[in-house]
């Protein structure tokens, strides 16, 4: 393989994925100290990251990342600017093609294989970004209601039923109406979580939802991704730089960098006992 520049690109081995059963155990073994979440020995993790990598051109950005996410846990991935989360995220989702390693959804691998239906796993993984992608000339409620009506077919009874219940989960029942130009940031931002949840997913991604946003505006999203993460019972992978959140929610918080996972664990560890020197640096410089 050859890059932009014609320089040469070491094709990346990997293992094939791992057997499942085999999977779970390894990933039970080492994860069970890193997680405040429950899980049952014998239980799979509902999300398997094995080997991934990827390179844009001649640039490796992920270099091998190996990753479990279990079902119901909430896992904070922090890391500076340019190491590679947004890229892991859009791997998740098929938003990018990992160059190779192994993605799967409960077991079902959706990376290198044609057979994935792209528009099925986006059903069972819901994304918020940075920027919240509403249409415009919708209102909240129809924001709300058009993946649930064009994607999953619903009748537009239930949609909307369904819309009304999330608008209201993020404190938005009385602004259904708007269109997201009357809206703020973070009112546009709560349309784009309840939009994500009334599609049921098995797993939300989270990148940066609350970076764009005033200070003020902050505090409101992060109290409903906080309400979602306690009572929802949804498996969520934020990616975000706000530590107090980190802290408080996440059940284990992933520290990467150059695209490695350089520190991963439990929040009050990788924050007060990072094992890492670049861990250290970069909480340092962030607190
Ligand atoms: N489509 C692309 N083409 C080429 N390079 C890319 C592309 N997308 C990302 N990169 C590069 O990959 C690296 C990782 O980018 P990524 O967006 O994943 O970082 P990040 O950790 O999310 O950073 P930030 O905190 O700034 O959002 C960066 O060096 C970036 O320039
Ligand atoms: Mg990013």
């Amino acid at each position: 393989m050859f890059g932009k520049n014609g320089h040469k690109i070491e094709a990346v081995e990997v293992p094939p994925a791992m057997d499942a059963g085999e999977a779970a155990r390894v990933a039970y073994e080492r994860d069970k100290s890193l997680t405040r979440h429950h899980f049952e020995e014998g239980e799979h993790p509902i999300v398997r990251i094995e080997h991934l990598n990827k390179t844009f051109t001649d640039t490796p950005v992920l270099r091998d990342v190996n990753l479990d996410v279990w079902n119901g846990e909430i896992v904070v991935v922090l890391g500076p600017s340019g190491s590679g989360k947004s890229t892991m995220l859009r791997c998740i989702n098929l938003l990018e093609t990992p160059t190779a390693g192994h993605i799967l959804i409960e077991d079902k691998e959706i990376t290198g294989t044609k057979k994935t239906d792209v528009n099925m796993l986006r059903r069972d993984l819901g994304m918020v970004f940075q920027g919240f992608n509403l249409f415009p000339h919708m209102t909240a409620l129809e924001n709300v209601m058009v993946g649930q009506v064009k994607v999953l077919k619903k009748p537009k009874d239930e949609a909307r039923a369904e819309a009304m219940k999330q608008l209201e989960a993020v404190g938005l029942a009385d602004r259904a109406d708007y269109k997201p130009p009357q809206l703020s940031g973070g009112q546009q931002q709560r349309v784009a979580i309840a939009r994500a949840v009334a599609m049921h997913p098995k797993v939300i991604l989270f990148d940066e939802p609350t970076s764009a946003l005033d200070p003020e505006l902050v505090r409101d999203v992060l109290n409903v991704m906080r309400d979602l993460a306690l009572h929802s019972g949804m498996t969520m992978i934020v990616v975000t730089h706000e530590m107090g959140f980190a802290r408080d929610v996440a059940d284990r918080v992933v520290f990467m960098e150059g695209g490695v996972v350089v520190e991963q664990g439990l929040p009050e560890e990788v924050f007060d006992h990072p094992k890492t020197q670049r861990t250290k640096e970069f909480l340092g410089n962030i607190r």
